[in-house]
């Protein structure tokens, strides 16, 4: 009778994690996690109520997931979107039944030979489940085969490895998944804001063209070359012709693209219809260096972002800033949460858990900020 009860829960569990995040159907990999420790794998549940097994992750598979422990290897503390990630992660976690000291979370500062460290530092603690969100992407491998090695489930977040690295989860049934948006999304998000504005608006100086400066996030980054990309492609999909006046690299930071605004403002002066910010913490810069050049989001240039950091969704509130695309932190935090429990538990997960992104103009910049706040 209780393996009936563990295969029905585990079962509505995975239902419940693919329905709650749009999850695409890349394969699961059930039933293959190495169980928690020896400690934690304590036989629990008694109940035969399938509601409140349901409830409780840690009753519906017998772990005692306040013993299980969790690392989390976040690529830099001091970026904006992450910390709001990461507080939400600590908090959905400890919510679901995890103790706090057995949550660690470590700050790679943005190099990737410290984080290595970190993990292997991980690995030898011997975690049950590693939450990683790496400082390159292209480290995947490296990362994968050292705690694929180690016995150890992975759960990536934010910063998707490539299609070669994700084909090799699924081909040897690793316990490995991927937890994020899809980034084209947010940057077609962008480019449709910018679109629905309509020629008369945007081609102030009538060349006929829309005039943008581009500002990218890390361009190691699929978030980076992604909303690059498709901002610009939904421009030209709207029928709209493009001119690319600068592209330039700020790397997620305020204060750099700040910079760069300024210069692209005073090489190119009035020419400049639109600012792409690949996010909302180079958007706020951007629009410092608006109003220092006496220009008017709104009125005379525009100004696009993602996230949704309040800050920015009071801009867009406002008008200062056009629109801004919510880069939903709690779903991809609770998935990331969600899959590490997955394999913990032994339910498996897909190899990719995906969420959506939600276009945010003034229309509905309270509804987000509402959420957010
Ligand atoms: C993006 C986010 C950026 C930055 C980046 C870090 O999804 O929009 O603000 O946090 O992740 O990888």
């Amino acid at each position: 009778m209780k393996k009936a009860i563990s295969i029905f829960t585990v079962a509505a569990m995975t239902v419940t994690l693919l329905a709650g995040c749009g999850s695409s159907a890349s394969g699961s990999t059930a039933s293959t996690a190495p169980a928690a420790t020896s400690e934690t794998s304590t036989v629990t549940t008694t109940s035969t109520d399938a509601a409140s097994i349901a409830d409780s992750a840690a009753a519906s598979t017998n772990v005692d997931l306040s013993k299980a422990k969790v690392g989390v290897c976040i690529y830099q503390f001091s970026d904006n979107f992450m910390t709001l990630f990461r507080n939400e992660l600590e908090k959905y976690l400890v919510s679901k039944g995890f103790s706090k000291d057995n949550i660690e979370i470590v700050d790679g500062a943005n190099d990737q030979a410290t984080q290595t460290n970190q993990i292997q530092n991980f690995i030898t603690e011997g975690v049950n489940v590693l939450i990683i969100n790496p400082v390159n992407s292209s480290s995947a491998s490296t990362i994968t085969d050292m705690v694929v090695k180690a016995n150890i489930p992975l759960v990536y977040i934010n910063r998707e490895p490539d299609a070669d690295e994700e084909a090799r989860w699924k081909d040897n049934n690793w316990n490995v998944t991927y937890v994020g948006c899809d980034a084209k999304q947010s940057g077609t998000f962008q480019g449709e804001i910018i679109a629905d504005l309509g020629m008369d608006k945007l081609d102030m100086n009538k060349n006929g063209k829309v005039d943008y400066v581009m500002i990218e996030g890390d361009p190691e980054n699929v978030d980076a070359q992604y909303r690059t990309e498709y901002s610009v492609k939904a421009l030209e999909d709207a029928g709209l012709a493009v001119n690319k006046l600068d592209d330039e690299v700020g790397n997620w930071d305020q204060a750099t693209a700040q910079q760069l605004v300024a210069n692209a403002l005073s090489q190119y002066g009035n020419d400049v219809e639109v600012v792409f910010c690949n996010n909302d913490a180079m958007a706020l810069g951007a629009l410092q260096s608006i109003q220092s050049a006496g220009r008017t989001v709104g009125k005379d240039i525009y100004l696009v972002g993602v996230d949704a950091l309040s800050e920015a969704l009071e801009d867009v509130q406002a008008g200062t800033m056009t629109g801004t695309v919510f880069n939903d932190h709690f779903a991809q935090s609770h998935s990331a949460a969600e899959a590490a429990i997955n394999y913990i538990t032994g339910a498996g997960n897909d190899h990719y858990i995906g969420c959506d992104y939600v276009k945010v103009t003034a229309d509905n910049a309270q509804e987000i900020l509402d959420k957010v706040k």
